[in-house]
């Protein structure tokens, strides 16, 4: 079962984007949120990590955090 991410906008024009899996790091998806819109993603074949820009509420396996 992969990971999930909670991205959870605590302002307009939040940014969730996916890099791709593999040696070629890139962006693949941009993903944009309103104030109090919610994004769950997980973790897949195709994407190995998420960047998170702009005020957000990040929620993982591995705690809660907020880059306010
Ligand atoms: N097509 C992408 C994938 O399967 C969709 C995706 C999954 C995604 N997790 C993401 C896009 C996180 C942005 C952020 O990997």
């Amino acid at each position: 079962m992969e990971e999930f991410v909670v991205v959870k906008a605590l302002e307009d024009g939040v940014n969730v984007i996916g890099l791709t899996r593999g040696s070629d790091t890139r962006f693949h998806h941009s993903e944009k949120l309103d104030k109090d819109e919610v994004m769950i993603a997980q973790f897949t074949e195709h994407t190995s990590a998420v960047k998170v820009r702009g005020k957000a509420v990040i929620q993982t396996s591995h705690g809660e955090m907020t880059n306010e």
